[in-house]
């Protein structure tokens, strides 16, 4: 059973998928931490009975932000850190200190638009498909090696609002598949790479 802390920063849906699926996974979520105060996550986290913890980032360096996190994760015993919508950019330091325990979910078929603005930038390029993405975090922004992707079609008449909420909805069922995958060492970064098996 491996103990998760999950990192946030808005509503935290993908948080949701994972803590309904944690009852027969092999594992469970210790530790819920926010940069954000009043972060929608914190409350789903504290109805399923989760710790959890707000470290905001302002007036602080990466490097000192990224030490209370990491001070944070390791006091709970973490194993494998999830961010799920975690909006900070996190240092070389902290992404090698825990690197092949540190995942994340991006919202389109890496690596194909890395970065933010996704839903738009998929349309405005006219796609026929996107989807999302669970990789391992390296240093470089969401350029890891992908462990698990979905897909979904894009509509000619989508709005960025429509197609985010059908790659949420594969999200969903990705995160929970792709964190079990790594719980159970069935997935682990070897050489830079998603080794299977
Ligand atoms: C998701 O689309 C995820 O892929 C991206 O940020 C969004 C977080 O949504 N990294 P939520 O907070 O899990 O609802």
């Amino acid at each position: 059973m491996k103990r998760i802390g999950v990192l946030i920063s808005g509503r935290g849906s993908n948080l949701g998928a994972l803590i309904a699926d944690q009852a027969n996974a092999p594992y469970r979520i210790v530790s819920v931490i926010s940069n954000i105060e009043g972060a929608g996550g914190l409350a789903r986290a504290a109805e399923a009975g989760i710790a959890t913890k707000v470290i905001p980032h302002k007036g602080k360096t990466r490097e000192a932000f990224d030490a209370e996190l990491d001070a944070a994760l390791r006091a709970a015993d973490v194993e494998i850190v999830c961010l799920a919508g975690f909006m900070r950019i996190l240092s070389d330091g902290f992404t090698r200190a825990w690197e092949g325990r540190l995942i994340n979910i991006h919202p389109s078929l890496l690596p194909a638009y890395k970065g933010t603005h996704v839903h738009e930038r998929v349309i405005e390029a006219r796609e026929s498909q996107s989807g999302a993405s669970v990789h391992f975090v390296v240093p470089e922004l969401d350029a890891g090696p992908v462990i698990a992707q979905a897909r979904v079609p894009v509509h000619a008449d989508d709005t960025p609002d429509a197609l985010a909420a059908r790659v949420l909805d594969v999200e969903h069922k990705l995160y929970p598949a792709a964190l079990r995958l790594l719980a159970d060492g069935k997935v682990k970064l070897e050489k830079g790479l998603a080794v299977f098996g």
